[in-house]
């Protein structure tokens, strides 16, 4: 486009002359010719930068999975036995601060620490000790306090330790 006119040899879509189109095409005019030629070259260009992007994104996925899959996270301390009362629980992060977990301790004084993500949809677990579970309010599903075997619910892989 030319200031305010279409370029010569400019066709318009529906192959009236210019006098008869109406004002929004004048406005917004579409050089057919120069958008088929600029829209495959663009759709390449797009294509090519998609796919370029997914293939960084996969070896950058690839990456860090190998470099986190190296070796167990190192120990923490969580608190003494007796910090954590009979049949209670306390929260702590590990191993990294986005990593909720819980340290459980049963009625018979075992302790038990699992991850408090449940397998569903990642909702929060709760303990709910008197009944031997854990809970996941979201969809009621529940785990073996003992194993992390699910017990109820939609939950299909046991809660991890
Ligand atoms: S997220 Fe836990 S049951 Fe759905």
């Amino acid at each position: 486009m030319i200031g305010d006119q279409p370029e010569p040899g400019t066709r318009f879509p529906d192959s009236r002359p210019e006098s008869e189109q109406p004002p929004w095409r004048l406005d917004f005019p579409i050089d057919v010719p120069q958008d088929n030629y600029i829209a495959r070259r663009d759709s390449v260009k797009f294509l090519v930068l998609t796919s370029f992007a997914f293939v960084v994104g996969q070896i950058w996925i690839a990456a860090k999975s190998l470099v986190r899959g190296r070796g167990a996270p190192p120990s923490q301390r969580i608190a003494t036995v007796d910090e954590i009362p009979l049949g209670g629980a306390i929260g702590f992060n590990y191993p990294g601060p986005t990593d909720p977990c819980l340290l459980l301790r049963t009625a018979d004084g075992t302790l038990l620490a699992y991850g408090q993500k449940c397998t569903h949809l990642s909702c929060a677990v709760v303990p709910e000790l008197e009944h031997d579970r854990l809970h996941c309010p979201c969809h009621v599903g529940s785990f073996d306090v003992a194993t992390g075997r699910p017990l109820a619910g939609p939950p299909d892989a046991p809660c991890p330790w």
